[in-house]
């Protein structure tokens, strides 16, 4: 039986009782408030009464109407996620800043795009530590050293914009900043290798290379998505090398790249609510976010705060 002051079974060299894989720290599912409501004046998605969105065909290549519409809903997204990232402080529930979040949308006209979508209760999701992804605000107060993701998604005008960023609560221990880096980096190296002419499976490849380079491991089960009048639409970009996907990326293109990377096993469990994702191995996870569109020369990222 290893004492609290033992460095962890894990070989993270952290005392076990402090380790982020010891049973204590494991995270366990909160309690959730009521659900929120949005003002009856603000469109609504066809899935926002129902839980279920009807699936209907849409154009990969969008028309230039609809890109427009596209920048005003990515760039709103990216100021709510900022919004959400300066409540982040030990001591805050998760869903204390949903419901800050669940404000910001409406301040823009906007419906949170979360919310009822195939059931999910909540106008967020908040990833902590060994969450993947999905993870579904709650009475949980974050804590010094957590890691947290906040995945923010409005929909504005008709279209959806979707980002996402992996902040430190208060002071984090190595190992963690770390992942966080070079999730970003990830992300960005994904970025970089969109261009029309290219496979998608460059993005794959990129990202990773980059997370196998740094001993990281990729999570093969949640994958990036077009994205535009549906929030999640056939297209499917994998965060990791699938020389299968042979298709082309065009101008006028809309997607998502979000890899979610693992300090141990790219392996995931779901929770009993049916959505939280959680390592198998319960190792921490980073994710990043962009909805980036296809140019005739290269990439436009959408989901960036206007700073002009
Ligand atoms: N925003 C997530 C994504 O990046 C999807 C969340 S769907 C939810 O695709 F229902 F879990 F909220
Ligand atoms: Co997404
Ligand atoms: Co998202």
């Amino acid at each position: 039986m290893l004492k609290a002051n033992d460095p962890c079974w894990c070989g993270s060299g952290a005392k076990f009782k402090r380790c982020h894989r010891s049973p204590e720290q494991q995270l366990r599912p909160g309690n959730l408030s009521p659900w929120r409501t949005v003002p009856a004046e603000i469109p609504r998605p066809d899935y926002a009464e129902t839980g279920e969105p009807v699936r209907r065909p849409e154009p990969r290549v969008k028309s230039p109407e609809v890109i427009e519409r596209m920048r005003r809903a990515c760039r709103a997204a990216a100021e709510v996620l900022e919004i959400g990232a300066a409540a982040i402080a030990p001591g805050v529930t998760t869903d204390a800043i949903d419901a800050i979040v669940h404000q910001a949308y409406i301040d823009r006209g906007g419906y949170p795009s979360t919310l009822n979508y195939r059931g999910y209760p909540k106008s967020l999701c908040t990833s902590v530590n060994e969450v993947i992804c999905h993870g579904i605000p709650d009475d949980r107060p974050l804590r010094e050293g957590d890691i947290v993701n906040l995945d923010v998604t409005i929909f504005l005008d008709g279209v959806h914009g979707d980002t996402n960023a992996t902040y430190p609560v208060g002071a984090v221990d190595d190992e963690s900043r770390r992942l966080v880096e070079v999730t970003r980096e990830c992300l960005a190296r994904g970025i970089a290798a969109v261009g029309p002419g290219r496979p998608f499976s460059d993005i794959g490849r990129a990202i990773e290379e980059h997370a196998t380079a740094n001993r990281l491991e990729v999570v093969r089960a949640f994958v990036g998505h077009g994205i535009g009048e549906q929030f999640h639409t056939d297209l499917q970009i994998p965060h990791y090398y699938e020389p299968r996907f042979t298709a082309v990326m065009e101008p006028g293109m809309i997607f998502t790249i979000e890899p979610m990377i693992s300090m141990g096993t790219g392996q995931h469990r779901i929770w009993p609510d049916d959505w939280t994702a959680v390592t198998a191995d319960g190792s921490r996870t980073a994710q990043f976010e962009h909805t980036v569109l296809v140019t005739d020369d290269g990439v436009e990222i959408l989901t960036l705060v206007g700073r002009d």
